[in-house]
């Protein structure tokens, strides 16, 4: 069983400037929530319960959601409002949240080996927040962790994208080992639609080995001068085994003005349905 799950969100958010000028983008509320407590929420259904964060400057919002505001709560206590904060508390009270700081914005692949201390030489959850996922069944890396007792190997969250979008995203090329299943052998960061191995684009949803840690210690910057997360999981593909899942469920690039407008009306729709 995964015990940990890794939140990198030390990045500027410059697409929502100037709403990220002073609060982490990771804080944006789709609905009533924020966008990271969605990504814990579920880490948590995926059975994990030590939440890690590579967080940066400005990001001190994110530890206080996570813990408890003794004032407020004073202050609601016994008031019909006390129930909104019973998601979050349910949180607090399950899991274990741990920080570290991202001192420069080397990449994704370098937030991700500034977690090597919180995650240590075990098999973890990485969970983009700003790609919010959503499947009324089971979520996305509950999906994953039940592919990892089976496989026990890294694996990356894929969907497929028009050939147009592909230079947004990591894009993987393999062979289809089981339907939704591919084995990956090629992955580029961020190509050109020419260059694209498939239009098999990586979300922000991963479980990783531990391995992968000793292979961003060497790996040099590539795609912009960032270290970059593709090429150390393509590396691992490369020495072993590597999966790509093309999960079930949709998922909201809460990163980009479009992607977090949609989230923002299909989330209220789907509530104001239930109610
Ligand atoms: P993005 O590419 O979305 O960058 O990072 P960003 O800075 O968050 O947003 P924009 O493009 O400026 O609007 C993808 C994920 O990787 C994390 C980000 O926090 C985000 O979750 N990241 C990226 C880091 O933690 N550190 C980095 O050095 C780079």
């Amino acid at each position: 069983m995964i015990q940990k799950c890794l939140f990198p969100a030390a990045g500027y958010g410059t697409r929502f400037l100037p709403a990220t000028k002073a609060m982490p983008k990771e804080m944006l509320p789709v609905g009533t929530k924020p966008l990271i407590q969605y990504g814990v929420e579920e880490a948590m259904e995926a059975g994990m319960r030590n939440m890690a964060f590579v967080t940066g400057r400005g990001k001190r919002a994110l530890e206080d959601h996570f813990d408890l505001n003794y004032e407020l709560e004073h202050q609601i206590q016994g008031s019909s409002k006390e129930k909104l904060l019973e998601e979050i508390r349910h949180l607090i009270e399950s899991c274990s949240f741990s920080y570290t700081r991202q001192n420069e914005m080397k990449g994704l692949g370098h937030a991700i080996l500034t977690g090597y201390p919180l995650i240590g030489n075990e098999p973890f959850g990485v969970v983009l927040a700003d790609d919010l996922c959503y499947n009324e069944e089971e979520g996305v890396l509950s999906q994953m962790a039940k592919l990892y007792e089976k496989h026990q190997c890294s694996i990356v969250a894929v969907m497929e994208v028009d050939p147009d979008q592909v230079h947004k995203y990591g894009v993987v090329a393999g062979e289809e080992i089981e339907p939704g299943l591919v084995r990956v052998s090629n992955m580029v960061e961020k190509p050109t639609k020419e260059q694209a191995p498939s239009n098999l684009a990586v979300i922000g949803r991963y479980i990783l080995t531990p391995g992968i840690f000793e292979i961003l210690r060497s790996t040099e910057p590539g795609f912009n001068g960032e270290i970059q997360l593709t090429d150390a999981i393509l590396a691992q593909a490369r020495s072993g085994k590597v999966l790509a899942y093309r999960f079930k469920g949709e998922r909201y690039d809460c990163g980009s003005i479009e992607g977090f407008v949609k989230a923002t009306t299909e989330f209220y729709a789907r509530i104001t349905d239930a109610d």
